[in-house]
C-alpha cells in the first residue's frame, strides 16, 4: 500500500509509528513532533553540557549518574535508561575498552581514562539521546586519535543526510572513513529510529555499501551513534548483562546524536548550546 498525506508518505506500518498516530483520520504533521524531539534532544544535549564542568580526576562513575538524573528530573524530564529492560541506573559511562551500556558504579576516574556518557531524556512523552567522550588530564595519543576519528566519522554521516539518500550510505561513510585509519566499527550495536519509544525501527548500522537500504524520507528521526574500535569489532559481554567491551581489550569511543530528516536536509537535536563539539572542551 502506498498513500500520500501531504508531504508525508506512508507505505507500511513502520511510517506510520515513524510520523505520528493517525488521529481523527489526520496524520499529525511532523513539525509537531520535531518541537518535541528538539525539546527532548536539548534537555540530553544541555546534560552533557553540565556534566562536561563536574567530569574530572577523582569523580566516580556514580556521581555523573546521580548528577545526569538530577538535572534531567530538575528540568522536568525523566531519564529514559532507569528501569529500562531492568537498567538500575539514569545512564551510561563506558570507560576505556568499554564500548557501550557500562553502568555507573564506585569506580573512579583517573588520569588517562576516557568515558562515554551517554544520557536519554524523556520529555512531552518523546526521547532524546545523545553521547560524547570525556578526557580525564593527559590520555594517550593513541586514544585522542581514535576519539578525534570517531567524531568526525559521525558528523561525516550526518552531512550527507537528506531525502532520497540511503540507509546503507550512513554506514558507509563511517566505516570508509574509520578503517583507513587503521580503526574498527563495532557490528554487534547500532543507531535506531526514536520518538515516542526509546528504540524503534529502523536500524542505523554503522558499516554497510553505498546505494543499499531504505530511503530517508522527511519526518524520519534516528540517531547516530558509531562505536569505534582501536583494535578489532569483536565485542565480549559481561556476566551483568549489559557492559559490552572489546574482546581483544582495546580502546573504544562513541559519540551520539539525535537527528530528523527534514525536506531538504537534517536537523540535529542533540547539538550542545556550549558548542561542545568534542574533547577538549575548551
Ligand atoms: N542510550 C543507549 C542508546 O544509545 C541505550 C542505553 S540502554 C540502557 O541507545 F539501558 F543501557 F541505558
Ligand atoms: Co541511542
Ligand atoms: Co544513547
Amino acid at each position: 500500500m502506498y498513500a500520500t498525506f501531504g508531504c508525508i508518505h506512508v507505505d507500511n506500518i513502520f511510517f506510520r509509528t515513524q510520523y505520528g498516530v493517525l488521529t481523527n483520520n489526520k496524520f499529525m504533521n511532523y513539525s509537531e513532533k520535531f518541537e518535541k524531539m528538539r525539546t527532548a534532544g536539548n534537555l540530553a544535549a544541555r546534560t552533557l553540557d553540565m556534566l562536561t564542568e563536574n567530569i574530572k580526576e577523582g569523580i566516580s562513575t556514580d556521581q555523573i549518574n546521580k548528577l545526569g538524573y538530577e538535572f534531567i528530573r530538575d528540568n522536568g524530564g525523566f531519564s529514559a535508561p532507569l528501569f529500562y529492560r531492568g537498567f538500575t541506573k539514569s545512564l551510561c559511562t563506558s570507560v576505556n575498552h568499554v564500548i557501550c551500556h557500562g553502568i555507573p558504579s564506585d569506580r573512579i576516574l583517573k588520569n588517562g581514562d576516557a568515558v562515554n556518557v551517554d544520557v536519554t531524556a524523556i520529555i512531552d512523552d518523546h526521547y532524546g539521546d545523545t553521547s560524547r567522550m570525556f578526557c580525564i588530564g593527559e590520555i594517550p595519543v593513541k586514544y585522542k586519535n581514535l576519539i578525534d576519528a570517531t567524531y568526525e566519522a559521525m558528523m561525516k554521516a550526518i552531512k550527507i543526510l537528506k531525502p532520497g539518500v540511503k540507509l546503507g550510505d550512513i554506514g558507509y561513510e563511517i566505516q570508509s572513513f574509520v578503517e583507513e585509519k587503521g580503526f574498527s566499527v563495532v557490528r554487534d550495536f547500532c543507531g535506531h529510529g526514536i520518538s515516542t519509544t526509546f528504540h524503534e525501527p529502523p536500524n542505523v548500522l554503522h558499516y554497510g555499501n553505498k546505494n543499499s537500504g531504505m530511503d530517508l524520507r522527511p519526518g524520519m528521526t534516528f540517531t547516530i551513534e558509531p562505536m569505534i574500535n582501536a583494535g578489532k569489532y569483536n565485542v565480549k559481554m559481561l556476566n551483568d548483562g549489559w557492559t559490552a567491551v572489546t574482546k581483544d581489550k582495546s580502546l573504544s569511543a562513541q559519540f551520539e546524536h539525535t537527528i530528523g530528516i527534514t525536506e531538504n536536509g537534517y536537523e540535529i537535536f542533540t547539538e550542545s548550546a556550549k558548542g561542545y563539539l568534542k574533547p577538549p572542551y575548551l
